[in-house]
């Protein structure tokens, strides 16, 4: 063998064993149409509902933000008492009845196998490439957590947090700041209830009356969201995240952003603080040429693989759950 072989040879095992057992294509051998199902399952969801995407992406960063990429959100069991997924964190997910589906088809196909908490990452994923986002190779691997606590997703990243606030959750979490507007990018598409808007709109310093929002909102877009959502109207009224382009995965949330017209108070805090802004402006920075400095999709897939690897259980701490819902 050339030095250079036994260079490599020792190289990827070293970066398998810092991995530990997360691996791309994990299920290749085991259940070969592990991600064929997931995909389909997703696919034919989605033609039938347009929020299922968005609801599917959010699922994702929901879950990992609790308790690790755990599948702990999933829990929905009458023996567990206040379980996570009642969090005021959790408000409107959704996407809940595909992940069991796709878990049906492939308990039939290859029994004991395949995580709950692995579909949602990949389910994650296919929902990116459904909306026009970039692919990326999803690691596989994940064991399905034991734990499923309400009281554990009080810390969970808030629309009203500060952008110091959101800085420190995102870092707790292993994320880096570049990472953090990275993600908040996913609201590129997807909608939020109006439920989320009434203190950026009309208490944002603790006035409470319709003079009081957030600076940061473009005079222009401030009729335009008061409309939307005005005060003591319907809290379910949903509107979407991306007020350009919510349809389909780009990078419009980034212009928005700078342009003082993101909808949630959080995606807004990213242009409050000179680092972020510095990421934010890097995706979106005309130049001369016309182009960014940074690609945002293909940063956007790393990150998503980041965050990926957040708490991930393995056999000492995790289970194959047969049902996603419940535990073993
Ligand atoms: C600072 C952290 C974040 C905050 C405070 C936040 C907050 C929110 C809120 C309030 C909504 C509206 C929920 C609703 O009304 O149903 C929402 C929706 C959404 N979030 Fe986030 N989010 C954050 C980070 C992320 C990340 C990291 C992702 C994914 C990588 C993500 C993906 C989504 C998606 C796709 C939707 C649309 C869901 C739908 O249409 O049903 N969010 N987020
Ligand atoms: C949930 O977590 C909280 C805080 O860690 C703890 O006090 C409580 O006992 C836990 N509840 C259950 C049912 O384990
Ligand atoms: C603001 O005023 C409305 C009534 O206009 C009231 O329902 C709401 O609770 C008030 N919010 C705060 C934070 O005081």
């Amino acid at each position: 063998m050339k030095k250079t072989q036994v260079f490599l040879t020792i190289f990827m095992f070293h970066l398998c064993v810092s991995k530990g057992q997360l691996q791309v294509g994990y299920y290749s051998e085991t259940c070969p149409n592990a991600e064929a199902i997931v995909n389909y399952v997703v696919s034919e969801a989605a033609k039938h509902d347009p929020r299922m995407a968005p609801m599917l992406l959010r699922l994702h960063y929901q879950d990992c933000f609790v308790e690790g990429c755990d599948g702990s959100i999933l829990i929905n069991d009458e023996s567990v008492t206040n379980p996570e997924r009642g969090a005021y964190a959790h408000q409107g997910v959704g996407g809940f009845e595909q992940i069991e589906k796709a878990k049906l088809f492939l308990e039939y196909t290859c029994p004991g196998v395949v995580s709950c908490a692995d579909i949602v990452a990949l389910a994650a994923r296919d929902a990116v490439v459904l909306a026009g986002g970039p692919f990326y190779e999803v690691e596989t691997g994940r064991r399905d957590g034991l734990i499923s606590n309400q009281s554990l997703a009080d810390d969970m990243p808030d629309v009203d947090d500060s952008i110091d606030t959101l800085k420190s959750k995102f870092m707790n979490k292993g994320l880096s700041e570049k990472e953090l507007v990275l993600l908040i990018g996913a609201h590129t598409i997807g909608t939020a209830a109006c439920f989320f808007m009434p203190k950026r709109l009309y208490d944002f310093t603790g006035q409470n009356n319709s003079c009081d929002s957030d600076p940061e909102i473009n005079p222009y877009f401030l009729p335009v969201l008061k409309q939307k959502c005005p005060k003591d109207g319907d809290i379910n009224v949903r509107i979407p995240l991306d007020a350009e382009t919510n349809e389909k995965f780009d990078d419009q949330i980034l212009r928005n952003i700078k342009n003082g017209m993101a909808v949630i108070a959080s995606d807004a805090r990213l242009y409050d603080d000179t680092f972020t802004k510095q990421v934010v402006n890097s995706y979106v920075y005309e130049s001369i040429w016309n182009i960014p400095t940074s690609s945002f999709l293909q940063d956007f897939a790393m990150a998503m693989v980041k965050m990926g690897r957040i708490g991930v259980k393995d056999d000492s701490n995790g289970e194959i759950r047969q049902v996603c819902s419940s535990f073993n």
